[in-house]
């Protein structure tokens, strides 16, 4: 597919309502519960937007643990998928990762295996370099559901370009 003209910026108070537009537009991955807690963890948690010319398509938000640092949240426009926005959001989660010492990431993701969209978000994780740690068969923040807990550790003295 097309590569395009990305930039990542920290994302801002004006991105959130973009933000929200995204995950509205992923279904198949976000429930709706999913917009009420990004909007409120776009607001008070760091994280960075990906734009394509002025218009944000995607966006990842970062909580800082004792740690490392989890991804709390990741998503990408379903019609900008595939052209490397994630990994320019991963990229960036990992410089602030590095930046507050903390050379770990973390993300827990659906872990049934027997949902081909979450199939393939586990696809790219592990594509990026993450290790599955652990299925949690019965977690209860996914009411229930299984979580797949992932895990990158990152080398710092790399340049992140
Ligand atoms: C997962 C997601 C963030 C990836 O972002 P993206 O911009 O599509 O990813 P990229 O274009 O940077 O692709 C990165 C790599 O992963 C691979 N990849 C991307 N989507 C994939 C898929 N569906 N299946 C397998 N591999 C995939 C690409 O081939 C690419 O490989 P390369 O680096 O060798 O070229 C995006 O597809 C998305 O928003 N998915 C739905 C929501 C989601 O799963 N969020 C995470 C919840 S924890």
């Amino acid at each position: 597919m097309a590569k395009v003209n990305i930039t990542i910026d920290r994302i801002r108070k004006e991105d959130v309502s973009h933000v929200l537009g995204i995950i509205r537009g992923l279904p198949e991955w976000f429930i709706l519960n999913a917009v009420a807690e990004i909007k409120e963890a776009a607001k008070r948690l760091p994280g960075f937007v990906a734009r394509v010319g002025d218009v944000v398509r995607g966006f990842i938000i970062l909580e800082e643990r004792e740690c490392c640092v989890e991804i709390a949240w990741l998503a990408v426009e379903k019609g900008f998928q595939g052209r490397g926005l994630g990994t320019l959001l991963l990229r960036a989660a990992e410089s602030y990762a590095c930046s507050k010492g903390k050379p770990v990431l973390t993300v827990k993701t659906y872990g049934g295996m027997d949902y081909e969209p979450y199939l393939e978000t586990l696809a790219f994780y592990k594509k990026k370099g993450f290790k599955l740690y652990e299925v949690v068969e019965e977690y209860k923040p996914f009411n229930g559901q299984p979580a797949a807990i992932l895990i990158k550790t990152l080398d710092c003295r790399k340049p992140f370009e």
